[in-house]
Order: C-alpha cells, then structure tokens, then sequence
C-alpha cells in the first residue's frame, strides 16, 4: 500500500473504533427514533451523530475527498471522480433499534469509481472486516480465506422472506425454488454483515432485490478481494450511485442461482 492509502487506512480505522465506541456508549440512552420513506424504514439519533462524525474527520483531514453518506449529511454527487467515501453510519438500524446486535458500520472508499478500501464494523462482537484492493481481505487481521465453489445443496443463503412472498420487484415464483433447494437460508437484517459472512465463508450467497451504494460499497471491496462475485440480479455491475437489485456469492454458485433460477 502506497504512502497516501496507507494514511486514509489509518485515519479510516482510527474513525471506525471510535465510531463503534461511541455507538455502544448509546446503548443505555433513550433513542430519538424517526421514520423516513415508510413505517419500516427508521433512523435514529445516533446514525444521524455518527455520519457526522465521520463527515466532519474527512473534511478536516482530507478536505478534498467526498462523501456519499445515507443520512445525507456528505455531498450531493453525480459522478465518482477522485477520493469518495461511501459510508452508512448503521447498516441494520432496525435491529440496532430493537436488538442492540447484528448491525455495522459501513466504509467503502473509492477512487475515480474503483474500490479500494472496504470496512464493516459489527461493533457489538468487535469485528472488523477490513480489505484493501489487491492486498487481501483480512478479519480482525487475520487473513480471510479465498471462496471456493460450492453446489446449491450445501450452501446457506441470506435472502429476506419478503422476495418470496407478493412483493413489487420479483415475481415470488423466482426465488422459492432456490429456498427449497439449498441447505437452508438466513436473513440478519444488514446488508452488510450479510456480504462480510460471505466474504468470510459463513454464508455461501446473499440474495436481495433492493440496496443503495452506503450498503454495498464496503462489502463490494471485501468480497472481490477473495473472490467472490457480485453482480446485481441479473448479472449487471452494480450501480455506485443508484439502487440496486444484488446477488452475492461464491464463484460457481454465482453463475448457477444466475442460470438455473434466475434466468430459467
Ligand atoms: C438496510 C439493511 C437491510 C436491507 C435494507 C437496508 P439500514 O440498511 O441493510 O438489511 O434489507 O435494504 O436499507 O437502513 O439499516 O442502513
Ligand atoms: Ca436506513
Ligand atoms: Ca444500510
Ligand atoms: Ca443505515
């Protein structure tokens, strides 16, 4: 890693565990809890202090990098020229909201469109996916194995009940084949924790039908890294700056829900 990522790295980290440390001193306060486009889509007090944290750090540091952040407190972009760092405070709010579990904070940085650092912090187990493009993926340090193919029998996959039930972006009758199929399928309420236990091998794919940039782009970075494919659900490079249908798995696997199910 070159002089000027090895300092974003730093500073990267440094933002993080503190932002994690600050999330968790929130856990005996009362929460201000406010809904956004619909009765289940929620923000709270919190998200809204630790985007600010990490926005106010980026510009003081390193005043010519931008920021797409959920709670819309970055800046406005059209395009990805130059330094962006695509952040959500809190990926999982709901479950922040009502578990104080299975959420993370979520930092993918990239230049000119191209990933090129990826974080998610579970704050409450005190792990932090990290990768670095080129460099390998790494899980509190200790480097991630590379994904190796798996058969649908065998593998569990992360999909939201919803995308098998009526629903208004995929026909329920595309997915309920594959549920019936694999081994057995999850849904942990975080995008991404769901793409970092892919990238770690505890989930073997991840299946849904509607996420923004601040929820992919950090695990983009960490499941590239070891190999893993992420497309959105018809085979399609992911759109940076719009939302996005996405499958995430193991090479194989991929193009097997792609052909078998999806495109069937
Ligand atoms: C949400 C979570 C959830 C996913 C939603 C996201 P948020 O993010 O990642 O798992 O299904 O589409 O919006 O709002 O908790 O940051
Ligand atoms: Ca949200
Ligand atoms: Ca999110
Ligand atoms: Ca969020």
């Amino acid at each position: 890693m070159n002089e000027k990522w090895k300092k974003i790295d730093q500073y990267a980290q440094q933002w993080i565990k503190e932002a994690g440390i600050r999330i968790k001193d929130t856990f005996q306060q009362q929460l201000t809890i406010q809904t956004k486009s619909s009765r289940t889509d929620l923000v709270t007090n919190v998200d809204r202090e630790i985007e600010q944290f990490f926005i106010e750090n980026i510009r003081k540091t390193f005043p010519q990098h931008r920021v797409l952040g959920e709670e819309g407190f970055g800046d406005c972009l059209t395009a990805l020229e130059g330094v962006v760092w695509i952040i959500d405070p809190i990926d999982g709010t709901m479950n922040f909201i009502h578990q104080q579990r299975n959420f993370a904070i979520s930092v993918g940085i990239y230049e000119d469109g191209v990933g090129m650092l990826g974080y998610i912090y579970d704050v409450v187990h005190d792990e932090l996916y990290y990768a670095h493009k080129g460099t390998g993926a790494f899980l509190n340090g200790i480097p991630l194995s590379p994904l190796a193919a798996t058969s649908i029998s065998e593998s569990i996959v992360s999909l939201n009940a919803t995308w098998v039930t009526k629903n208004k972006r995929i026909d329920a009758n595309v997915l309920a084949p594959l549920v019936k199929d694999v081994r057995g399928t999850r849904s942990y309420g975080s995008a991404a924790l769901e793409m970092a236990y892919v990238a770690s091998g505890r989930l073997d794919a991840y299946i849904t039908m509607r996420l923004s940039p601040w929820d992919f782009a950090a695990g983009l970075v960490l499941v590239h890294e070891v190999g893993g494919i992420v497309t959105n659900l018809y085979g399609e490079p992911l759109n940076l700056l719009g939302e996005n249908s996405v499958l995430v798995a193991k090479p194989g696997l991929h193009e097997e829900i792609l052909n078998k199910y999806v495109r069937k």
